[in-house]
């Protein structure tokens, strides 16, 4: 019923030799198969987008800014996302949490901008390990969710990606039954908030996912696909993961 989507995250990884492994990825995919979002760093979007223009494979920016304009040196609209040609854009991942000190309603005017402009919004939501750690690890990221979302969200306009912080690339993973059960809150408080509606929001996994992992890691039943970091970066490291979730 929901679409797969293996999305990669290049984040400040860009130049022309990642350029020939996504025009190797996008001239290597069927009509038919999972969604596959590349969202490289935004000087290249527009290349991007020009390299996969014939192919399945859609382009996404990395973050973009709450306002539709004005002063913010250094910062891009969403709409100039949009306008690069782009039909997605992440935001709230937790390096932009930490190295921007973004708050979940900083997270959350962003997702109206993302809207505001037509673009899928990529939500990420994800605890630090002190916090997976302690009692209240389901709480905390519910919190968080319920803190970054707009009212209003559909299967059409939001994705969340739960991305644990010390998962990310460091090669460790939640246990598949820690990934179950936080996927499984994470849909219940989607119905919850948004009725039939939310059991049509996909849900991605982040975090170390690799061709080695990504099969089992999609065994699980609210798991809707993969965002990607560092196994995005090649055809050939993308390309199993793109491969097991068309078989999940
Ligand atoms: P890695 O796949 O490199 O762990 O990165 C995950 C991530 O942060 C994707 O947004």
């Amino acid at each position: 019923m929901r679409r797969s989507l293996a999305a990669g995250n290049w984040k400040m990884n860009g130049n022309a030799e990642l350029m020939e492994e996504l025009s190797t990825l996008a001239a290597a995919q069927p009509d038919a198969g999972p969604d596959i979002l590349i969202c490289p760093p935004a000087t290249l979007l527009s290349q991007a987008v020009e390299v996969t223009q014939n192919s399945p494979v859609r382009i996404g920016g990395q973050d973009c800014h709450a306002a539709p304009k004005g002063a913010h040196t250094g910062d891009i609209s969403a709409q100039m996302v949009k306008d690069t040609g782009a039909s997605a854009v992440i935001v709230g991942h937790s390096e932009r949490r930490a190295d921007h000190h973004e708050a979940d309603s900083d997270i959350r005017a962003k997702v109206e901008a993302a809207w505001a402009a037509d673009l899928l919004a990529i939500l990420c939501i994800g605890e630090s390990e002190d916090e997976r750690m302690g009692p209240d690890t389901l709480d905390i990221i519910a919190a968080q969710l319920d803190a970054s979302m707009p009212d209003g969200a559909t299967g059409e306009t939001l994705v969340i990606a739960y991305e644990p912080i010390w998962a990310i690339g460091t090669g460790r993973v939640p246990t598949l039954e820690q990934i179950i059960e936080t996927h499984d809150m994470i849909r219940d408080r989607l119905v919850a908030r948004f009725g039939a509606e939310g059991d049509k929001i996909r849900i991605l996994y982040g975090g170390s996912v690799k061709p080695t992992n990504a099969a089992e890691i999609f065994t699980a039943q609210n798991v809707d696909g993969a965002l990607v970091g560092g196994a995005s970066l090649k055809a050939a490291d993308f390309q199993p993961i793109i491969d097991a979730l068309a078989k999940a």
